[in-house]
């Protein structure tokens, strides 16, 4: 039952239950774009499977990183369970198009959470929350960057080959984009 007593913490239970709703949804962009990233493999587009790989690999940081920060502070981090991945999409663009969406709905809950910690003042939190805003700065950048290629290259044939050699440059891009 040790696990089940909350350790006297500034944290509130309110902002603690919030913040593992954002590891779960970490969880699930992680799961998201490991997806993606075998669509993208199955297809044939090996620098967008790597991309997303990539892109898992540090949605699962982000995890990681409020998950030992709830537990830094003295509160209850729990490990989410995930389910209902999508793991087939209609085409090569749509996969970018449901990418960016899920980088606009992360940043959007993040900023609910920094809301929510205003009213509660809980500065502790929003001072930790603040490396996340900047993050999602970058991935939505990234992502937009992504559909932009769609946009600017011819969708068939050998079109595509060229967005997927393209996609691969766009992390790198987006970080100087951020300098
Ligand atoms: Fe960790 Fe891209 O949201």
């Amino acid at each position: 039952m040790k696990n089940k007593v909350r350790m006297r913490t500034s944290l509130s239970e309110e902002i603690e239950s919030l913040l593992n709703d954002q590891i779960k949804k970490e969880a699930k962009s992680s799961f998201l774009y490991l997806a993606m990233s075998a669509w993208c493999e199955r297809q044939g587009f090996v620098n967008s499977a790597r991309f997303f790989e990539i892109q898992s690999d540090e949605e699962r940081q982000h995890m990681k990183r409020i998950f030992n920060h709830i537990s830094s502070v003295g509160g209850n981090a729990i490990t989410p369970e995930v389910v209902n991945i999508q793991q087939e999409f209609e085409s090569f663009r749509s996969v970018f198009d449901i990418a960016l969406d899920q980088e606009i709905a992360i940043t959007l809950s993040i900023s609910n959470i920094v809301d929510k910690c205003t009213l509660a003042k809980d500065y502790t939190t929003i001072n930790f929350l603040n490396w996340f805003l900047t993050e999602q700065v970058e991935e939505e950048a990234i992502a937009r960057r992504c559909l932009e290629i769609f946009d600017i290259v011819d969708h068939q044939g050998l079109g595509f080959l060229m967005i997927d050699r393209e996609i691969a440059l766009v992390r790198g891009k987006g970080s100087e984009q951020q300098q």
